[in-house]
């Protein structure tokens, strides 16, 4: 299993645990212990992937490692430190989440320009007009999409270009660490390519880390240089000879499904050097 470095740069989740109540009416209490004692760390330009059957707890893992919810047991650690010991807006600006529907982000009565314009107002009051409007610009040009959709509502939007925007307003504070919980699952292939190739390019030239949740196998094979699989609660390192494939055949199942035939360095070493071609699908 891999250990937090507790390095100065890292996100990182110590031994953690989480419970949920779910008895019912007058029941006595019964737990549901979804995440149990895991451990992983995101370091800085490198993306880590996370696979694991629905219902096993990624999206947990990454709210917790957002600071979006709380563990039962066990820490989240930036820089060493508890993600609790940073005031909340000191963490969200080094780390934010992408989900799966932009719907979580986007406010429908919000335009794509004050939507990508209020984490500038909340984390930079200071800035002036003249450069949060070129910093508007310049995030909407990040992510490939006009400023012609500035006064578009998320209505008038396709879900590839919400997700777009989405992205955008989480790239505003210029964080460290991004989690990607699924970002690309609902979308068709050619907005999935542009958003995977656009990952592949923050990583390599922000230096951000990323947890890159998800259940498409080739989406993790292009874009992680490493993976792991939650399973029964547990992290197990997707690499061949480790503990969870040992245990079991249904186990071996399982991995042989998300391991990279060639191994993940060669599989992101194709992404990085794909990530200015074409608009095909991620290799797969
Ligand atoms: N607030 C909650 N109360 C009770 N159970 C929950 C709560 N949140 C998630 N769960 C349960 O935890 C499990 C893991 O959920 P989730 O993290 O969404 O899994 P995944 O993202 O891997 O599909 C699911 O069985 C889900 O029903
Ligand atoms: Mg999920």
């Amino acid at each position: 299993m891999q250990k937090p470095t507790h390095s100065s740069q890292h996100l990182a989740i110590q031994d953690g645990t989480i419970c949920f109540d779910v008895r019912r009416g007058f029941q006595k209490k019964e737990y549901f212990e979804v995440l149990k004692n895991v451990s992983l760390t995101i370091s800085p330009g490198k993306c880590l992937g996370l696979v694991g059957e629905s219902g096993s707890g990624k999206s947990t893992l990454g709210r917790c490692l957002a600071r979006l919810q709380r563990l039962t047991n066990g820490m989240v650690l930036l820089g060493g430190q508890s993600a609790f010991a940073y005031p909340a807006k000191t963490f969200h600006r080094k780390v934010q989440m992408i989900f799966q529907s932009p719907a979580e982000t986007l406010d429908p009565s919000q335009s794509v320009h004050s939507a990508i314009s209020e984490p500038l107002h909340i984390h930079f009051p200071q800035m002036n007009r003249y450069d949060r409007e070129r910093r508007i610009s310049e995030l909407l040009d990040a992510v490939h999409l006009s400023t012609s959709l500035l006064n578009s509502r998320p209505l008038a939007l396709s879900g590839g270009q919400r997700q777009l925007v989405a992205i955008a307003r989480a790239l505003a504070v210029s964080p460290e660490f991004l989690i990607c919980d699924e970002v690309a699952s609902a979308l068709d292939a050619k907005i999935k390519g542009e958003i995977f190739r656009l990952l592949a390019e923050l990583q390599r030239t922000n230096g951000i880390g990323i947890l890159f949740i998800s259940h498409d196998i080739s989406a993790i094979r292009a874009l992680c240089s490493s993976a792991m699989i939650l399973h029964g609660g547990k992290l197990f390192n997707a690499a061949p000879g480790c503990e969870f494939l040992r245990k079991s055949k249904r186990n071996r199942q399982v991995l042989w499904q998300f391991l990279p035939p060639s191994g993940f360095e060669s599989a992101s070493t194709f992404v990085n050097e794909n990530a200015s071609g074409s608009h095909g699908h991620p290799p797969g």
